[in-house]
């Protein structure tokens, strides 16, 4: 009988755009203040890309990183995936094709998903079953935004909220299942999809005049709705892997939610009964950077020497579709 093997979670890096975004800063654009933002958001700054940055940059830079890190050669990446709502184009060409080129990496399967801030999780998903079937080896997952460049910025209720960065991973295999990415869950619920969205410009709402003067490009949220159904929707989530796993919280090293919000982060992490030390916590730093957030953490822990090979993680996210997803997985790097 063939011999199983797992995928594995075998590196990670980022990339944080430099340019700090205060609130004292946006509140010289839109009406607001540095207490509103904090007391709401919990968020103090966040990053912004360059004007001649794009999503595809900022993903080569922790692409590169990820792969230098589990020793591997561009070479050795059998295929490039990434989870993006701000792809360097609209349509075509995939920001993953554009990732690949500059990488060097050519006639390997590189494409784009869109699963808003559940991205990352859902390209965990894809790539555990990728690897599994064995249809290859070594996958590139990269979450990535420039989340400044489909934010109003005469929206106080929207502009506060977003950032931009970049995170990736190497998947790659073992034949340790407690090395394994355990489990992931996925879902999805399209009847709230006007809760969080970028109403013009698809095929929905063509872009033309009117859609540009309403300005229907960029972000529109219903934040209240979105909230409270966050909270309940990542608990839920983190008890029902939780049980399906047969596993306990006090299994788990670090629980590592989506970076939207202070408050939902603490209200979910209090339901849970994580204790501080346990849980990730960016938010006030980049923002809500959507898909990036949950691999920016996780970098961030890495490079705090918080996380070791063999350490647990419980990954947790939620957004626009409106989508949702949990993973359990060890981390296998070095
Ligand atoms: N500065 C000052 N006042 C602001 C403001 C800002 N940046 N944004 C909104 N307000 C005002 C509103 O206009 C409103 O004023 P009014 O009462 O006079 O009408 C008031 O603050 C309350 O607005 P509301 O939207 O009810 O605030 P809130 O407590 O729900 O906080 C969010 C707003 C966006 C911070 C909060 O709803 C949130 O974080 N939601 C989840 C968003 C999210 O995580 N999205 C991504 C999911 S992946």
């Amino acid at each position: 009988m063939e011999k199983l093997i797992y995928a594995s979670l075998k590196s990670i890096g980022a990339y944080i755009p430099s340019k700090i975004v205060t609130n004292d800063d946006l509140s010289k654009i839109v009406d607001t203040s540095d207490e509103w933002i904090t007391k709401r958001t919990g968020i103090k700054e966040r990053r912004f890309a360059e004007k001649n940055e794009a999503t595809s940059d900022l993903a080569t830079k922790a692409a590169k990183l990820a792969i230098a890190r589990a020793n591997l050669k561009p070479s050795d990446i059998d295929a490039i995936i990434v989870a993006t709502i701000s792809p360097d184009y609209f349509c075509m060409p995939s920001t993953a094709c554009v990732v690949a080129h500059n990488l060097g990496i050519i006639g390997k399967p590189a494409f784009d998903i869109s699963a808003a801030c559940s991205g990352f999780i859902y390209l965990i998903y894809l790539a555990k079953s990728l690897i599994e079937s064995r249809a290859h080896k070594n996958i590139l997952v990269i979450g990535a935004e420039k989340l400044s460049s489909i934010t109003d910025m005469q929206d106080r209720s929207t502009c506060i909220l977003f950032g931009d960065g970049a995170g990736a991973v190497v998947i790659g295999t073992t034949d340790d299942k407690n090395l394994s990415i355990l489990d992931v869950n996925c879902a999805s619920n399209g009847q709230y999809q006007d809760f969080l969205m970028t109403p013009g410009c698809g095929s929905r709402n063509p872009t033309n005049d009117k859609v540009l003067q309403e300005r229907l490009q960029f972000i529109k949220m219903k934040g209240n709705e979105i909230f409270k159904l966050a909270v309940k929707t990542l608990t839920q989530d983190v008890v029902e892997i939780l049980e399906k796993n047969a596993l306990s919280k006090d299994s788990i090293d670090f629980f590592i939610p989506h970076q939207a919000n202070l408050r939902i982060i603490s209200a979910v992490g209090e339901a849970l009964g994580f204790p501080k030390e346990k849980i990730a916590l960016t938010v006030q730093k980049y923002g809500n950077t959507s898909a990036a957030s949950i691999p920016m953490a996780i970098n961030e822990l890495y490079e705090e020497g918080r996380i070791k090979q063999g350490s647990k993680l419980l990954l947790d996210a939620f957004g626009g579709g409106l989508t949702w997803g949990s993973a359990i997985l060890a981390f296998n790097g070095q």
